[in-house]
């Protein structure tokens, strides 16, 4: 039976409850099969598992998708509970910013916070890193679980768990796609069927990365040939999310809007010729 709690009075209640290892997954609601696969990770690697529904206000710039960002509660609830989820954490606004959303201490993340997702919405990783750091305080966890498919937001989570000595174990989930190929997002919901169609493009990049020697180059000749979709960046970093190495594994990564969706994926790659 899950429990679901709006309060952090609630919420601090229900974990002292919680028996053996606890483990959190912090989402934005709106679960699709990417969020399922971080529940039952979570599941199956820890005694007790909290889940966090919670739409960050902190994160999302001026002219993006606050408001019309999908908000699906009962159906959240109902994946929860299939998922063996103990606790929903859902606080309102006011709970978890009970001072207002300005003049707010905030985390922020190093330098590699300002390239990419960083350099295209400014004060995004502020927003995430300061978020996921009271939902840490709050639900107290050993474990945390974050998808792969936002894979600069995982590094930036993994590099503030090291540099604030938080102590708890950050574990990834590899990004699930839909049969077409495209990763889950709760953003797809926008997507138009020509849209959606101009997006396979970016899986399609990112497979024909997986296959070349020279990843940003094959990656970039697909999205070329996509003339409706807008690239926000094509980019190769090493797996830390440091500058890519000359030669062997790094990260390919992808931001592209098909009409007015924002969309971003990434994978692992191998830069040079294995038999070289
Ligand atoms: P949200 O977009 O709801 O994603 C919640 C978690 O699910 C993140 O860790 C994300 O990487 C993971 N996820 C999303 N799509 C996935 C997919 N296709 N496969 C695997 N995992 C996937 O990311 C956020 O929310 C927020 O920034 C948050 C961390 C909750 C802070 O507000």
């Amino acid at each position: 039976m899950t429990l679901l709690v709006h309060t952090r009075a609630d919420l601090a209640r229900a974990r002292t409850a919680l028996p053996g290892t606890v483990a959190v997954v912090p989402t934005m609601g709106a679960l699709h099969e990417g969020h399922r696969a971080n529940l039952r990770r979570a599941r199956e690697a820890a005694d007790s598992v909290i889940a966090t529904i919670f739409v960050n206000p902190l994160q999302f710039g001026p002219g993006e998708d606050l408001d019309r960002y999908p908000r699906t509660l009962d159906a959240d609830l109902a994946v929860c509970e299939a998922e063996g989820v103990d606790v929903v954490f859902a606080p309102v606004e006011s709970e978890l910013y009970p001072n207002g959303r300005t003049a707010l201490t905030t985390v922020q993340a190093g330098p590699d916070g300002d390239i990419l997702e960083g350099a295209c919405r400014p004060g995004f990783f502020t927003g995430v890193l300061t978020v996921v750091a009271k939902l840490f305080h709050l639900t107290d966890p050993d474990l945390a679980y974050f998808g792969e498919k936002d894979f600069q937001q995982l590094a930036m989570i993994r590099r503030m768990v090291r540099d604030l000595d938080f102590g708890i174990e950050i574990v990834a989930v590899e990004t699930v796609r839909d049969a077409d190929g495209l990763a889950e997002s709760s953003r797809n919901v926008y997507l138009s069927e020509v849209e959606r169609a101009a997006a396979l493009a970016i899986p399609h990049a990112v497979r024909a990365a997986q296959n070349s020697p020279d990843p940003l180059a094959a990656a970039e000749k697909i999205l070329a040939d996509e003339p409706s979709l807008a690239v926000d960046y094509v980019a190769v970093r090493a797996e830390d999310f440091g500058e890519a190495p000359e030669a062997g594994p790094a990260r390919l990564l992808i931001a592209a809007k098909a009409g007015t969706t924002r969309l971003i994926d990434n994978a692992p790659v191998l830069i040079g010729d294995p038999d070289a």
